[in-house]
């Protein structure tokens, strides 16, 4: 089997393992690149690298509240954007909550050219006042998730290498873009992300973060919910992949109940096989709101 038959992202932003995973001391500043490993689909291809790193650099250099510098994608990798995008377009129709679509509605993405950070985080702010950051790769959970609570979204710039158009081992522009960047084109979504990351500020112990970081992971991640008697994706890890909005029929649905969601341990190297499914879009957000708001 190919990777994208058989996994979904490997780390995410608010998977703690990715913070011990090699001891790297640097994981504690914003800007700590994450070394690609010897699996990653991009680790033999050194213009690739190369890319990558001239990416990494403009992160390192940026300075909050100046325009993000565009990226370089090359052709190959627009290439990679559409064909995300010729896979998804059933999908999302298939399978994506109507929040979600009239979000993807107003942003109006190009599904030809992988748009760069910067106009999609003005298009973003000008509805919800979130804007994004760019990251040379993974960040420890809790500036990524305490930056929630200022309004920025913490975004990685590169794309996933073009050999797996279909699966990354990691987030990339394409899972921010289309699943978080997206989903803050929404009022009620941003105010969520804002309440998550007030309740990690307020949060000091390490087990209560990563309580807090499952029912992100639940949630934000891998929500779904209730809409015309089907079930439909609001969850970013889900929307960003063909592949999770198919498997995540197979899933086991339980219903939504946070206290159990900030209990139950997750794989993220598999297809989830159990999710939690909200009633509606409105019972999801008024539970996770008073669920933010008492923690
Ligand atoms: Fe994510």
């Amino acid at each position: 089997m190919t990777p994208n038959e058989t996994q979904t992202l490997l780390l995410d932003h608010v998977d703690m393992r990715m913070v011990t995973a090699d001891g790297d001391d640097n994981c504690h500043d914003r800007n700590a690149i994450v070394k690609l490993d010897p699996d990653h689909p991009g680790f033999r291809d050194p213009e690739y690298r190369g890319r990558r790193n001239a990416i990494a650099q403009i992160a390192m250099t940026y300075r909050p509240g100046s325009p993000i510098p565009a990226a370089p994608y090359t052709e190959l990798e627009h290439g990679v954007w559409q064909t995300i995008w010729k896979a998804l377009g059933p999908a999302h129709r298939e399978h994506a909550c109507a929040e979600y679509l009239e979000c993807l509605e107003r942003l109006a993405f190009d599904s030809s050219r992988i748009p760069q950070l910067d106009e999609v985080s003005q298009k973003v702010e000008a509805i919800s006042g979130f804007r994004l950051e760019p990251v040379a790769g993974l960040v420890e959970p809790r500036i990524f998730l305490e930056s929630l609570a200022r309004g920025v979204f913490l975004s990685t710039q590169y794309i996933r290498h073009h050999s797996t158009p279909l699966y990354t081992p990691e987030p990339d522009v394409a899972h921010e873009i289309i699943g978080h960047a997206v989903t803050l084109a929404s009022k009620r979504f941003a105010e969520l992300n804002r309440l998550f990351g007030e309740a990690v500020s307020r949060t000091k112990i390490t087990s209560e973060l990563d309580r807090l970081a499952r029912v992100y992971w639940f949630t934000i991640e891998f929500g779904v919910l209730r809409e015309s008697g089907r079930i439909k994706a609001y969850g970013t890890g889900l929307l960003s992949s063909a592949g999770e909005l198919a498997e995540m029929h197979k899933a086991e649905l339980r219903p939504l109940d946070l206290e159990v969601a900030a209990n139950h341990v997750y794989d993220p190297t598999h297809y989830q096989a159990i999710l939690f499914c909200a009633d509606s879009f409105d019972q999801m957000h008024e539970m996770l709101k008073e669920f933010l708001l008492r923690w």
